[in-house]
């Protein structure tokens, strides 16, 4: 294997690799998943993260984790039969691995649509069965890569060059399929010579806007500026910042979106300065089925994140407690428009999430000067 484009998952020769984010940034290692517990582990520990990233991995690790499963499983002599246990077990690998982590709806979207390809396919055949599969995760994959593209065409019709944006974890290529989500104007207004002064948060606790976030960026030869979490005021009432950018681990009818911990207070400040906050949301982060962020399960996460991960030693004795929310939820009101690849939807969220999402309208079209001719 050469060196590979930077992408949090590749698909080659049959093979799942995911890039270990965990060794970001001093190491870029890909390594192969084989089999359901791999692919949970890697989404439970992060090594494969962002909402995007984990649905497309979980696709991929879904039809590799099958193809273990088959080794195990004895052929009855009767198709039919054959096909039932398939079954049986696919529902089975879809729940652990839907189950890594419970915050990104992408996660379970697509456990559910793999689950559904192979219903629909009326499979004569385990092999055909398991080729229903594959179809499935490639085109989870394309969409996705489709999706990040068309955020970012109508996320660079808000912005404009020499803007500062403040941005919050990591919604770029690592989280999503090349461009990311709201990374993604960045990247296509840089291809086109617009020139952008990035802040980007730490993200406190896992670093990721520090590690991940700054890192990509910084490849790629964008002005990337790193601030502490708790920075954010500062800069904003500087005036250094003319929008908040971040991603959405999913966003419910309402127009209420979890993201990493820490958004909503971005939101909050934003509102204060009158910047405007785009969350950046592929539909399949959209959650029409929970009704407000209130219904929203928060990840609570392992208290040495907090305590030691990143340190040489413990930053705190260890008697003391520890609260680890991996997200919370950005409530609708401080939202200025979301960004989805099928346009950019503005308020009353409520009403105009369902129709993009149905398709029943595109809310505002790419350039709307046309309407006048
Ligand atoms: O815990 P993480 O690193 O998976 O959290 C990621 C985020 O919060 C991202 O902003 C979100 O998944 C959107 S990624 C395009």
């Amino acid at each position: 294997m050469g060196k590979l484009e930077l992408a949090p998952v590749h698909f080659i020769d049959g093979k799942l690799y995911i890039l270990d984010q965990t060794l970001l940034p001093e190491e870029e290692v890909y390594i192969e998943l084989q089999n359901k517990e791999e692919v949970f582990d890697a989404i439970k520990t992060l090594k494969v993260r962002g909402a995007p990233a984990i649905g497309v991995a979980a696709g991929y690790g879904i039809y590799v984790s099958m193809r273990r499963e088959l080794m195990s499983m004895p052929s009855s002599g009767y198709v039919q039969e054959d096909l039932m246990t398939f079954g049986g077990v696919l529902r089975d690998v879809c729940k652990y691995i839907g189950s890594a982590r419970p915050t990104a709806v992408n996660l379970t979207w697509a456990a559910e649509r793999m689950e559904l390809a192979f219903k629909n396919s009326h499979a004569t055949s385990i092999r055909e069965a398991a080729k229903a599969l594959l179809n499935e995760a490639v085109e989870i994959h394309s969409e996705d890569i489709q999706a990040c593209r068309a955020m970012g065409e109508y996320g660079l019709s808000l912005l404009g060059s020499g803007m500062g944006i403040l941005t919050h974890c990591n919604a770029g290529t690592l989280a999503a399929s090349k461009y990311g989500t709201c990374l993604a104007p960045i990247y296509l207004g840089h291809e086109q010579g617009y020139e952008f002064h990035v802040y980007a948060d730490e993200t406190r606790p896992l670093l990721q806007g520090a590690r991940l976030t700054a890192w990509e960026l910084n490849r790629e030869g964008i002005d990337v500026t790193l601030i502490c979490d708790n920075m954010a005021n500062t800069v904003m009432k500087q005036g250094l910042i003319d929008a908040v950018v971040v991603g959405c681990d999913r966003m419910t009818a309402n127009g209420d979106g979890a993201n990493k911990i820490g958004t909503s207070a971005l939101a909050v400040l934003a509102k204060e300065y009158d910047i405007p906050f785009y969350m950046f949301v592929p539909t399949s982060s959209i959650d029409l089925n929970t009704l407000s962020g209130e219904d929203i399960e928060i990840e609570i996460r392992d208290e040495e994140e907090i305590r030691s991960l990143w340190y040489e030693k413990p930053m705190t004795p260890q008697e003391v407690k520890i609260f680890n929310p991996a997200f919370d939820v950005t409530p609708a009101k401080y939202i200025t428009a979301i960004v989805t690849e099928k346009g950019i939807v503005r308020p009353p969220f409520d009403v105009n999430l369902k129709a993009i999402v149905n398709g029943e309208k595109q809310v505002e079209e790419l350039d709307s000067s046309l309407e006048e001719f």
